[in-house]
């Protein structure tokens, strides 16, 4: 995507020393625009840890990357795997951190460890580029959401879309997922306005998905996380589009916390809840979602505090609970597949059940073998 004319991708290698990782601190956004340079596998999994760096599919090709810059300093087999490991833990929900280390693996191992580094390079940049194709693919096949919704409305009247969390293109490498539709179908003169949850405690919504939305040039309105119920009641959202950081074989969905009240909401009040996901991101050795996909618990001063810019300009965080108050932070929730309308993906749109998945994925395996498959996350 561009901003200001520029065209970005999220993570790519450092064009002058062809071996850095660059990203954006997206912890810094939308007040400024820092692009890190990283040298060492170490932050980058402080970048993946601290949210520098967010977004399922994002933290799989920025963790790709971690794993190239730790074989440039050590190739050896027991290195990479530890290096493979260390970086695979750095957060417990998002599919796809395992999905990308494991794809990593399985094209290094059988290598000789001098031409790992090589090796490694071209498979992150595969990663990259397959998941832009993906995202790109994905908002193909939700236009038409999208456009059926406009054409049952008056002419010119905008569809309104409802998003949680940030699942545009600094989520993934590019386009996005959940936001690669909205995109497209601004693109093609599709008159489309989005609802933006807030999306507290990290506010990726107000922050994140505002900001590219606006860069876009696609109208949209922020709204407190518990506003969407409401508006639904009052017909005044056509659709809910959100990304995932995780769908299990049968079709349960992880995503930011709120997302299952939001999917509660909608399905009391027909709008259809449609889910957009990358292939990279279906767990296929797992289908009960409640039980078995790990919710990531992050620090509570993420609930108790919260960043913002003061009238005075500065950029600062305030405590917006008293101080002796608990607090508790789940950052991801479960939404039944039965609340799912349906899951978008880079091979076209399916229900969320096993049949559907497997109809659009006959073949597909989980890279990496067992130990990174099912690797626990401990935080
Ligand atoms: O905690 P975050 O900001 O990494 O959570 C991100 C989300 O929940 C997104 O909705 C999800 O990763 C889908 S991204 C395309």
């Amino acid at each position: 995507m561009k901003i200001d004319g520029t065209p970005y991708r999220s993570v790519w290698v450092d064009h002058t020393d062809s071996w850095s990782v660059r990203i954006f601190d997206q912890t810094k956004l939308p007040w400024a625009l820092d692009i890190l340079r990283l040298t060492e596998p170490s932050q980058v999994a402080h970048a993946i840890r601290s949210m520098q760096v967010r977004g399922a599919p994002l933290i799989g090709a920025v963790a790709a990357y971690g794993l190239c810059l730790a074989l440039r300093m050590d190739a050896t087999g027991p290195a990479m795997e530890a290096q493979a490991a260390m970086l695979a833990q750095t957060r417990p929900t998002a599919i796809n951190l395992r999905w990308a280390i494991g794809r990593m693996l399985d094209r290094l191992r059988p290598a000789a460890a001098g031409e790992r580094v090589r090796l490694a390079y071209a498979e992150a940049a595969a990663i990259a580029d397959e998941d832009v194709a993906m995202c790109e693919a994905i908002g193909r096949h939700g236009v038409p959401l999208i456009a059926e919704a406009a054409a049952r409305k008056p002419a010119g009247t905008p569809v309104n879309v409802l998003t949680h969390c940030n699942a545009g293109w600094l989520a993934t490498v590019d386009w996005g997922t959940a936001l690669a539709p909205i995109y497209m179908a601004h693109d093609q003169g599709i008159p489309v306005h989005v609802w933006v949850d807030e999306t507290r405690p990290r506010n990726q919504g107000a922050l994140l998905t505002a900001w590219e939305l606006g860069r876009h040039g696609v109208r949209h309105t922020v709204i407190a996380d518990n506003a969407g119920g409401h508006l639904m009641q009052h017909g005044q959202v056509d659709l809910v589009i959100v990304g995932t950081d995780r769908v299990t074989r049968a079709g349960d969905v992880a995503n930011k916390i709120g997302t299952y009240l939001k999917a509660l909401a909608a399905h009391d009040n027909s709008v259809p809840f449609w889910v957009a996901l990358p292939s990279s991101t279906i767990d296929w050795t797992i289908s009960d979602g409640l039980s078995e996909i790990p919710i990531e618990e992050r620090p509570t001063t993420e609930v108790t505090m919260v960043g913002g810019r003061a009238l005075d300009g500065s950029v600062a965080m305030v405590r917006v609970t008293p101080s002796g108050s608990n607090a508790a932070n789940p950052a991801f929730d479960v939404t039944p597949a039965r609340l799912v309308t349906g899951l978008i993906t880079e091979r076209g749109r399916c229900a969320a059940t096993a049949e559907g998945l497997r109809g659009l994925f006959p073949h597909e395996t989980v890279p990496g073998g067992a130990e990174i498959a099912g690797m626990a996350a401990h935080l």
